[in-house]
């Protein structure tokens, strides 16, 4: 560094510069990278780590005695606001009710829960999706465009009778719906 004057000095610190510009982007970048990775580990570890903001949960021993999934109660209810909610149990090996009936185009809620081990389902055709876990009420919403037949399987192994634990779900048009729910206050398609 004795001459800096000169062309090659000119050189040499045009040189020098762009070098740790260099540095201080792979410096960045690789602390972007890092950063990322951290916040991944901590969604991945929170997420495992911490129940659910809202859980609601159920005595597993009384679900089918009293309370809010006694038999009576399961199937589509109409809410005030013209929502629909859907209760069912699911247990070794089947679902009540075993068919169930949602209107379409209707803002819906899912409630559901397990008296025994942990079983799941999903709705062919759709993202609905979810575990039920004995001591816990599964919530979610859920809307149909439109009319049609949904095979719903359970989806988590437990025990002998997995493979044939479903249910059906049928779509049916909204008017055709409101008919069905003003002569009872629960709807489902069992024996049908
Ligand atoms: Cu219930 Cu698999």
């Amino acid at each position: 560094m004795s001459d800096q004057s000169g062309p090659a000095g000119l050189h040499q610190r045009a040189h020098d510069l762009i070098v740790r510009i260099e540095r201080r982007w792979a410096s960045i970048s690789i602390g972007i990278i890092i950063l990322l990775a951290l916040m991944a580990a901590f969604a991945g570890i929170h997420r495992a780590t911490m129940p659910q903001s809202v859980v609601e949960t159920i005595e597993p021993r009384i679900v089918h005695m009293r309370g809010e999934f006694v038999e009576t109660n399961l199937g589509s209810a109409l809410e005030a606001d013209g929502s629909v909610t859907v209760r069912l149990v699911g247990q070794e090996y089947s679902f009540t009710p075993s068919c169930l009936v949602v209107p379409t185009n209707t803002p819906i809620t899912f409630r559901a829960t397990s008296p025994d081990v942990i079983h799941g389902f999903l709705i062919e055709g759709t993202n609905i999706n979810t575990m039920l876990v004995p001591g816990y009420i599964s919530v979610l919403p859920a809307r149909f465009k439109k009319p049609g037949e949904h095979l719903m399987p359970c989806h988590e192994f437990c025990g002998v009778g997995h493979e044939g634990m479903w249910a059906r779900v049928r779509a049916i048009d909204k008017q055709e719906f409101q008919k069905l729910i003003a002569q009872q206050p629960r709807v489902s398609c069992d024996n049908q």
